[in-house]
């Protein structure tokens, strides 16, 4: 079995939960509020540890209380922390979720995540490893890091979400990128949206640049479009909590299943199931699954 390694982001989450959401300058006081670990790199890199892949975790967080829970949390669901640096004099990323309505709104807060730098990376990159990456790093240090995983002949993921400017070399060195509709709207400067036809969203796909592209789509499920052709893979009906993370759940639970070994339709059906158990908890660490749990939902296919 080959190692998934995701460089990436390290969040304190901070979720109040409300009936609906203020407008501007208005102040409710109905929230429940919630302190859980987050942040896309760390979520994946959780995600794909607990669905059994060995996985190491890349990135920065700073010297302070938050950053020394997260790596302790990396480290109890069995990632390997080594390669989290801790850097001294900054703070660690933040984001403030809102969850209402069945959906949820971010205003993240880099902290020690914007300072990440190639040169604080010790591991090299092996033949047949998994590199995952998103875009809540410095998208240069992604840009080097993924360069040197495809040199040494590693797969690479890249999650491009939140969507930031990138350089479109960028793509060239990807394998497979997986994307949200709105993601993939901003990335291809297209209209589409999770109802539009599946003929445009795969043309917006097939526009991005990158060998396979996952559009996910929430509740619609997902849309691969690979060399090998284009698969529709519909979502779970489940009873939603809340979907925080449930494209992180994706990105760790593909990764997990392709350094199995397991073919790429193969992995997406797998993480499609994840992600539908992930939505039905709270929270973007604590919801992802356990194997057990993805294999009821496949079963129930
Ligand atoms: P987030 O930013 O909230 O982490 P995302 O927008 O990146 O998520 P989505 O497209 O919403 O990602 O969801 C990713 C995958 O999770 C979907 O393709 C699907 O497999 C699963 N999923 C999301 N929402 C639902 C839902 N309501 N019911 C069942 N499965 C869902
Ligand atoms: O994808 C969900 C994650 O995005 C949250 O955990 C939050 O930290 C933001 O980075």
């Amino acid at each position: 079995m080959s190692q998934v390694v995701v460089c990436g982001s390290l969040n304190m989450d901070v979720i109040a939960q409300s009936a609906r959401r203020p407008v501007a300058g208005e102040t409710i006081l109905d929230a429940t509020v919630s302190l859980l670990p987050g942040g896309k790199g760390s979520n994946q890199a959780i995600a794909a540890a607990r669905l059994g892949a060995k996985t190491a975790m890349l990135g920065a967080v700073g010297d302070d209380a938050f950053g020394h829970e997260l790596r302790g949390v990396l480290k109890r669901n069995g990632v390997d922390n080594s390669g989290v640096k801790v850097i001294a004099g900054s703070s660690t990323g933040v984001a403030l979720i809102q969850v209402a309505e069945g959906d949820n709104a971010i205003t993240g807060a880099a902290g020690a995540n914007g300072r990440f730098k190639p040169a604080m990376v010790r591991r090299a990159p092996r033949r047949g490893d998994i590199w995952v990456a998103q875009f809540e790093v410095p998208v240069a240090t992604t840009e080097a890091l993924l360069r040197k995983a495809r040199a040494a002949g590693a797969r690479t993921i890249l999650n491009l979400a939140p969507m930031i400017p990138h350089p479109a070399r960028l793509l060239k060195l990807v394998e497979i990128a997986v994307l949200n509709e709105i993601e993939l709207a901003q990335a291809t400067g297209t209209r589409i949206t999770a109802k539009s036809s599946q003929s445009s969203i795969v043309a917006a796909c097939r526009k991005l640049g990158a060998s396979t592209v996952i559009a996910t789509l929430g509740a619609r499920g997902l849309i691969v479009v690979s060399p090998e052709g284009v698969t529709a893979l519909p979502a779970y009906k489940v009873k939603v909590v809340d979907t925080t993370g449930a494209g992180d759940c994706f990105v760790g639970a593909l990764a997990a299943r392709l350094s199995a070994g397991e073919s790429l339709l193969d992995a997406a059906r797998y993480a499609n199931a994840a992600a539908s158990c992930s939505v039905e908890r709270l929270g973007a660490t604590p919801s992802m699954p356990s194997p057990r749990k993805v294999a009821a939902r496949l079963a129930r296919a």
